[in-house]
């Protein structure tokens, strides 16, 4: 398995070059939730903002629970995806009646707003679980890292990337909570889309297929419907 020599240049690569971004401060299940709602549809820079204030007045997911709608809305004016935010308040109420986070994926992907993505997230970056989150940055990254063309629109896609990623997936608690983050902010900084991959730039560069047969800039495949 190829693969099996990812994790240790890509998290040496995570470690002196990743973004300093305020959640990849914490082990805390809130923010780290909170943010990867946030950022589901709204790119990083827009979020960092709305992140703290959010945080300021609810720094907990009780206080969350708490709120009124209008006050919640109000801190979300402007985020757009406006159910994210109802989602959010839903999901805390659910959370505070069980007596604190569900620390598994299946506990996490029970919760409103909380999909397989997200659910993958939280339990490897709070938890130390070894769950693969599978989003566009890493099924981009890994179509090209394994020179896969089949199309990414097609759910079996996804589970195969999500299948490879969990066997390959460090073993440490301190890695596996980093290891999503890194293979995201090598599709967000150097493995990027529309344009040519920055593979000089690549801690993984040396065992990747699409760059050694010259197809990386061609993928993911997408079909459109
Ligand atoms: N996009 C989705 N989740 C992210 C994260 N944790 N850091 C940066 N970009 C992201």
């Amino acid at each position: 398995n190829l693969l099996r020599t990812l994790p240790e240049p890509l998290l040496g690569w995570y470690r002196e070059n990743a973004r300093d971004l305020p959640w990849r401060h914490t082990e805390d299940p809130y923010r780290i939730w909170v943010s990867e709602i946030m950022l589901q549809q709204t790119r990083v820079a827009a979020v960092l903002g709305y992140y703290a204030r959010f945080l300021a007045v609810f720094p907990t997911v009780e206080a969350l629970a708490e709120t009124d709608e209008e006050l919640l809305m109000k801190l979300w004016e402007g985020l757009g995806y406006y159910s994210r935010a109802r989602n959010l308040q839903k999901a805390a109420r659910e959370i505070t009646a069980l007596g604190g986070f569900p620390d598994t994926y299946d506990g996490l992907l029970a919760l409103p707003g909380i999909g397989d993505y997200t659910a993958s997230a939280i339990a490897a970056a709070a938890f130390g679980r070894r769950e693969p989150a599978v989003d566009g940055n890493v099924l981009r990254v890994m179509t090209r890292l394994t020179d896969c063309h089949d199309d990414i629109s097609d759910p079996k896609t996804k589970r195969a990337v999500r299948a490879a990623l969990a066997e390959v997936m460090p073993e440490e608690p301190a890695d596996i909570r980093i290891f999503n983050q890194a293979m995201m902010e090598l599709g967000a900084t150097v493995c990027g889309p529309n344009t040519a991959p920055r593979c000089d730039d690549c801690p993984v560069s040396g065992l990747c297929l699409g760059r050694q047969r010259g197809t990386a800039e061609t993928l993911p495949v997408k079909k459109t419907k």
